[in-house]
């Protein structure tokens, strides 16, 4: 008879096994609090952009430009946009993302993207003073914004403007909705 079978597990066996299991549950446990928050930072983009809405949530898309004090009846003025642009993992600081020409009369304002609708060079005032300008391939527009040659497809892309009150109620700010739109085509359609 083989007496092997009947032999007695040892104390020093039994020990060695509940080490080596002890070692492997602690091994897991460790490796999953430390896989958390490496999971947590690499999801957290998704689940931000999945669960809430972040600050383009409570942003109408109103950027303050001037106050309207600063404008000069009939004088366009051209403001620079100052935006923070965001990636999966980084905000970047605010930095000039395009322009606006700004334009009084009275109290009503009116505001032009400076991005010609040609092809998208910036447009400036014309050698006359009395017209817009873009240097690039000559498009001319009017204070109004409509095309003065056959070279742009369409006017000049009009902005929203609202004006908020002061603190004081005499001097509103002046606030523009930026948009982009495609440029070499005839309709105003923003880019998204
Ligand atoms: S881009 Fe302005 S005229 Fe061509």
């Amino acid at each position: 008879m083989d007496g092997s079978s009947l032999t007695p597990t040892s104390p020093g066996t039994d020990r060695r096994t509940f080490h080596k299991i002890a070692s492997v549950v602690f091994g897991s446990i460790l490796g999953l609090v430390l896989t958390i928050p490496g999971a947590a930072f690499v999801l957290s983009p998704v689940l931000k952009r999945s669960g809430s809405s972040g600050d383009s949530g409570a942003d109408d898309g109103f950027r303050p430009i001037a106050k309207l004090s600063d404008l000069e009846e009939g004088i366009p003025r051209v403001f620079p946009i100052l935006g923070k642009s965001t990636d999966a993992w980084v905000r970047y600081p605010e930095e000039p993302i395009g322009s606006v020409w700004v334009i009084r009369k009275g109290k009503e304002v009116t505001a032009y993207s400076a991005e010609c609708p040609h092809l998208g060079c910036a447009v400036g005032l014309g050698p006359d003073g009395n017209s817009f300008y873009c240097p690039c391939h000559t498009s001319s527009f009017g204070f109004d914004g409509q095309a003065k040659n056959k070279i742009p497809p369409r006017g000049m892309d009009s902005l929203e403007v609202k004006l908020a009150a002061s603190p004081s109620g005499d001097d509103p700010e002046i606030l523009v909705k930026f948009l982009r739109f495609r440029t070499a085509v005839p309709e105003k359609t923003p880019l998204v």
